[in-house]
């Protein structure tokens, strides 16, 4: 099985096109609802998208508007990531607050603290975050927590803003890394992304992208190595960086699982004995809270009892409701999930609830026993492209059909 390109990537760099005014050519673009989106988004103030086997096209000579509208943020919240690129173009912006999700309170108060210390001021109105900057500088902006669209937001806009930006306590995920290449890449000064400090020498003007190719996507690679663990499977993954994935590696090793590293794939074998582990989610590089709910799977079905809790979306928990319906041994405490493992799921009705929820459902459904339907899986597509295909590739019995 091979990954596809990084959502969590292609998304910021689609917006990263508004600050240029050229044809923006990216490729490794995954075929996924939350791109469409992105596109129908970017096609709303103006710009041209054409996508086709995982090519994309921005044409962001015609972008003429400033306002995202609540219909399209609201179905996803990464739209949140035009706010910084349109202060920048137009020097104002309107977009509606993102609003919460299933795996909780969804908050920007860090991409608006930015975006004021850059000289931009920001009211909140009828549900509207309406931005308009007077004279835009670069200087330090302090985070007070990791928030990987936040430090997105402010490297777009610190990138044409005259002077230099410091953002201390930034976030270090590799697709961070990907945007500030891509923004290099069109003309920016950008230094230190991956750390926990990013400098920003600001530029008069981006040029547009050229070719540039996303990274591939770690979350999608994640959940097909616990694929591999599950059922004393044996599964070559292709396309996917180990050095994105260490924090889950370890974890994995330590339930027993063999993995093995092979230049650009990873080979996961499950011995059929899985031990319980206790983890913990955090800001990259530590355990990615992307990957709680399909680590859990693998906890549901080990040998004795495991401690996961959740740092980053403390009311990332959705999937426990469902999975108890397949017999799974799980208790809330706070903002931990106390998991006994149980001998086996066994198959049951049961719905998705967000993205990464509704890919543990169908790990959950891979190992258990006869049939799961996983319903509302339109969360699945928004972040994985075919993954049922890619799955019945390597002889899981899994298919879609109409609900
Ligand atoms: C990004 O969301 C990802 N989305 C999420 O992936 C991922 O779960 C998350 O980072 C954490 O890694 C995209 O990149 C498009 P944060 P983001 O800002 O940027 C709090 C998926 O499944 N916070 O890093 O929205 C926040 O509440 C999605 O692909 C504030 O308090 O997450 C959370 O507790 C789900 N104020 C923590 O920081 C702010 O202004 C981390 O959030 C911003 C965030």
């Amino acid at each position: 099985m091979s990954v596809g390109g990084a959502k969590n990537a292609v998304l910021p760099i689609m917006a990263a096109c508004i600050l240029n005014d050229g044809e923006n050519t990216i490729s490794n673009v995954p075929d996924l609802a939350d791109v469409r989106t992105m596109m129908e988004l970017l096609e709303t103030l103006g710009a041209r998208c054409e996508y086709a086997d995982g090519e994309l096209l921005v044409d962001s000579r015609t972008i003429d508007r400033y306002k995202a509208p609540y219909d399209l943020v609201k179905t996803m919240r990464a739209s949140v990531l035009v706010l910084g690129p349109l202060v920048a173009r137009f020097k104002k912006a309107e977009v509606s607050l993102p609003g919460g999700c299933a795996i909780g309170e969804r908050p920007i108060d860090q991409h608006i603290k930015g975006l004021r210390i850059l000289g931009t001021s920001v009211q909140l109105e009828d549900g509207y975050v309406s931005a308009v900057a007077k004279k835009l500088e670069g200087t330090t902006v302090p985070f007070d927590l990791s928030t990987v669209t936040g430090t997105e937001n402010i490297m777009l806009l610190a990138s044409v803003c005259e002077g230099e930006t410091v953002i201390l306590n930034a976030a270090c995920e590799p697709e961070v890394v990907d945007l500030a290449n891509a923004l290099n890449l069109m003309g920016a000064k950008i230094e230190g992304a991956g750390t926990d400090i990013i400098t920003i020498t600001g530029v008069s003007s981006l040029g547009p992208l050229k070719g540039y190719s996303i990274m591939p996507d770690r979350i999608e690679a994640g959940t097909l190595m616990i694929a591999g663990a599950l059922n004393e499977s044996d599964l070559l993954i292709r396309n996917c960086r180990f050095e994105h994935l260490g924090a889950l590696a370890g974890k994995l090793l330590q339930t027993g699982t063999e993995i093995e590293k092979n230049g650009n794939s990873i080979r996961v074998r499950g011995t059929g004995k899985i031990k319980s582990i206790d983890f913990s989610t955090l800001p990259y590089p530590g355990f990615p809270t992307d990957m709680q709910a399909q680590m859990m799977i693998l906890m549901c079905v080990a040998d004795g009892m495991s401690v996961i809790t959740e740092n980053i979306f403390p009311q990332r928990f959705m999937h426990t409701a469902e999975l108890r319906r397949m017999g799974a041994d799980i208790k809330l405490v706070g903002n931990s999930a106390v998991v006994r493992g149980v001998r086996e799921m066994r198959g049951a009705p049961i719905m998705a609830s967000d993205l990464r929820a509704s890919a543990s459902l169908v790990l959950a459904g891979l190992c258990g026993a006869g049939r799961t339907e996983v319903s509302r899986i339109y969360h699945l597509d928004r972040g994985y492209e075919k993954l049922d295909e890619k799955l019945q590739s390597v002889g899981a019995s899994i298919w879609r059909e109409q609900e």
